[in-house]
């Protein structure tokens, strides 16, 4: 049985990726700060360790993934919270490092989190950007430059590395569950001018691509986890509107999002690129939720 270490696996993603590695006869054993209330959270069989030290020496790790970080979108973007979403992520990352660097085991593959963030600002433009697009220079850039970064160093240990360039996960978490109570009150509507890109991926695409890359050996670096039909937020929103059978025309104006979210507005809501995952369909990745109207009805069929 092979073995694989994962950090921020009591997450929304590690969560269904956990249970996916386990179907799948992956020894799975999840790092977490909060042991406690971790193991009500994940499957029985996965193994909970408080810190690197608990993993025993006889352990191999044939492969690693790296989820673990303050989450963005739980509020403003002060100072302080933004020095938290660097260091939680490159603090986890090089500590990881350090950890394999010293030890005479060494994991073969690295799938470590970044996000289409990594792109940086962007409304409206019609250009496609796949992994090997330009970028414009933010705070979201940043954070995901110098998370990869960390990662990066994984590779003077021999290790095959993925970038997992994340767009908006949609499942019963994250970005659709914040977004579901005013559109079920009929109080949704377009963000802005509504021009943004909103690159998206259904939780069960997301653990599938994941689990692809384990197993692609030819893919490597950069790697974009979107599906393949990036909407723009009016879209996004009408296609949500009609999923739960509500209209959606209420606006939330540009000055709104930046007087109540600050920064975190301006780069998570206002701006966003049309990212495309070139690297996993060249290599032969199928979708099961290509189309955001299937990845919707799906998601919402209990609504
Ligand atoms: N969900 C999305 O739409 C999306 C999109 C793009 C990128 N991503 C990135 O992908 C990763 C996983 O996403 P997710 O939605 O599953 O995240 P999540 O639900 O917020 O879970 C992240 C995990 O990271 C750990 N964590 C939280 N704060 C931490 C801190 N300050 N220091 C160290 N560890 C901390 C927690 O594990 P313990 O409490 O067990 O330690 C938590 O379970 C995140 O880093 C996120 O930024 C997600």
């Amino acid at each position: 049985m092979k073995t694989i270490l994962i950090t921020g696996g009591t997450g929304f993603i590690g969560r269904h990726l956990c249970q996916r590695l386990i179907d799948l006869g992956w020894h799975v054993i999840v790092i977490s700060r909060n042991v406690a209330t971790a193991g009500s959270r994940l499957p029985a069989a996965v193994e909970l360790i408080g810190s690197l030290g608990g993993l025993s020496a006889e352990t191999e790790i044939d492969a690693v993934i790296n989820l673990a970080g303050e989450p963005l979108a739980a509020g403003r973007w002060t100072e302080p919270r933004k020095k938290k979403f660097i260091d939680s992520r490159t603090g986890t990352t090089d500590a990881l490092y350090r950890f394999f660097a010293a030890r005479e085991q060494k994991p073969k593959v690295l799938l470590s989190g970044s996000a289409i963030g990594f792109y940086g600002a962007g409304n409206g433009q019609d250009m496609p950007v796949d992994e090997t697009g330009a970028c414009v220079d933010n705070f979201s850039h940043q954070l995901c430059k110098r998370w990869e970064q960390s990662a990066a160093q994984f590779q003077s240990l021999g290790a095959r590395i993925v970038y997992l360039r994340t767009g908006i996960v949609l499942g019963e978490e994250g970005a659709l569950a914040k977004m579901l109570p005013p559109f079920k009150l009929a109080l949704g509507g377009p963000i802005g001018d509504g021009q943004q890109w909103m690159p998206w991926i259904h939780i069960d695409d997301m653990v599938a691509l994941i689990c692809h890359c384990l197993d692609d050996g030819s893919l490597a670096g950069p790697v974009n986890a979107t599906a393949p039909n990036p909407v723009r937020n009016t879209e996004f929103t009408k296609q949500l509107g009609a999923a739960l059978g509500r209209p959606a025309i209420f606006p939330m104006p540009a000055f709104m999002v930046k007087i109540l979210f600050g920064q975190m507005g301006e780069e998570l809501l206002l701006q966003g690129q049309q990212v495309i995952p070139r690297k996993v369909q060249d290599s032969g990745f199928k979708f099961q939720y290509p189309l955001l109207t299937n990845a919707l009805s799906d998601l919402l069929k209990s609504q």
